[in-house]
């Protein structure tokens, strides 16, 4: 049936008023958290009509179940629970192409950030003046002094310095989780952000083809209500793994160039282990004594530098999907280790190949050892970390 323009009913929230507003909120274990920010929420957005998001990247202290007990009562909130994925970029993106609503904001979900502000960001785009609205803790007037944290203060102050630099986005906070922006502007360019870390807004800035219009509001970062923070310890690393991301991540894939890298830490670590073996127990003076010295060395250092790559890419290249715990850990160890015994056999395999067909050995060592960590990687990233692993 066609229904003539005058007849549709427009969605209208208690206020009177379509939807004008969207918070998005990325939580992970902010359970307790919820409640009370969404009465924060109604105190400070009288008149305004808007809704909230949660994005819960299924938090194992029931988030998304508190969020859908609030929303039964008040169904302004909204959940979107995540399954298998985690990251507050990726969250936010989602979060934020979820809504309807003409504009969207993002913030914590944890009290650090003042709802009080969102009136006067909402103004500010809805006058036309500015494209975006963010929250620095860094610019004049505002303060960090009741987060009591020096040293994040301390790194927040050098990936900001950082991110000025090489992406030429001139802001004293561009690492804030608080902005607010329209919703198209988002949905033009969401399919080119990285999704890659924390960094979303400085993402969002570096990203648009025409320069956004900003408008900084000082921000007075408070402590955590409940629970604790998820970036503390990655702070920094994630931001560096970010910019890689953004920039070269299209050419080498940002996980495989991690656990590349730690690869090769790992040869270090291999040649050191092997070197003090050898030191202590292959001496000349030895010789003879203890028979195979270098196999048994050899075998050694292998083991500690594939238990090193295990850790290593355990915490860093795969921080978001990390085993914990003693037996998750024992049997990702076993599976890894199974994984690059695979990958050496075919190393040692094809280089030999090649130098049997008239390659030189190093050039040949180069494929077969290249070739091993492709394997190793794409093995382990399923049968350790992915989906057929043991989370
Ligand atoms: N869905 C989802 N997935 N949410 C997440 C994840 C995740 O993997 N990690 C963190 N969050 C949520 C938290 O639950 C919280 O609501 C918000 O994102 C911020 O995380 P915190 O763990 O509280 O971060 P912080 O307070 O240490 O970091 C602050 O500074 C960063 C820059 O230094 C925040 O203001 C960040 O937004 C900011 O980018
Ligand atoms: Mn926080």
């Amino acid at each position: 049936m066609n229904m003539p323009q005058s007849d549709l009913v427009q969605a209208v929230d208690a206020v009177g008023k379509p939807l004008e507003l969207a918070i998005v909120l990325p939580t992970f274990n902010e359970r307790n958290n919820l409640e009370t920010l969404v009465e924060r929420l109604d105190a400070a957005l009288q008149g305004i009509a808007w809704e909230a998001i949660v994005v819960d990247d299924n938090s194992p202290d029931g988030t998304a179940d508190m969020a859908r007990q609030i929303s039964l009562r008040d169904p302004r909130l909204r959940v979107i629970q995540r399954i298998g994925r985690r990251g507050l970029s990726s969250a936010a993106i989602e979060g934020m192409c979820a809504t309807a609503s003409p504009v969207v904001a993002v913030m914590d979900a944890d009290h650090q950030h003042d709802p009080k502000l969102l009136p006067g960001m909402l103004r500010a785009i809805q006058s036309g003046e500015y494209d975006l609205s963010y929250a620095s803790r860094f610019c004049e007037g505002a303060s960090t002094e009741a987060w009591n944290r020096p040293d994040r203060v301390k790194a927040s102050g050098f990936a900001n310095n950082l991110a000025r630099k090489v992406t030429g986005v001139q802001l004293t906070d561009p690492m804030s989780g608080f902005f607010m922006l329209r919703t198209e502007t988002l949905r033009a360019d969401a399919h080119r952000l990285s999704g890659v870390g924390f960094k979303i807004l400085l993402d969002i800035l570096a990203t648009v083809e025409t320069p956004l219009r900003v408008k900084e509001f000082p921000l007075d970062f408070a402590a955590r209500a409940e629970g604790e923070s998820k970036l503390d310890r990655t702070v920094v690393f994630e931001f560096l793994v970010g910019l890689y991301d953004k920039w070269l991540g299209r050419i080498i894939p940002t996980r495989f160039a991690l656990f590349g890298t730690i690869g090769a830490v790992g040869v270090i670590v291999h040649m050191a282990v092997l070197s003090a073996f050898l030191t202590a127990f292959g001496g000349p003076g030895m010789k003879g004594q203890l028979v195979g010295a270098f196999e048994v060395g050899q075998t050694i250092a292998a083991v500690c530098a594939m238990t090193f790559n295990f850790f290593l890419n355990n915490a860093l290249t795969y921080a978001d999907k990390r085993l914990t715990g003693f037996v998750p850990l024992m049997r990702g160890w076993a599976k890894f280790a199974l994984t690059c015994s695979v990958g050496l056999t075919a190393n040692v395999g094809v280089s030999a190949i090649l130098v049997h067909y008239g390659i030189h050995e190093y050039p040949a060592a180069l494929v077969g050892v290249v070739m091993a960590s492709v394997w190793n990687f794409a093995l382990s990233s399923k049968f350790v970390w992915g989906k057929y692993g043991a989370n």
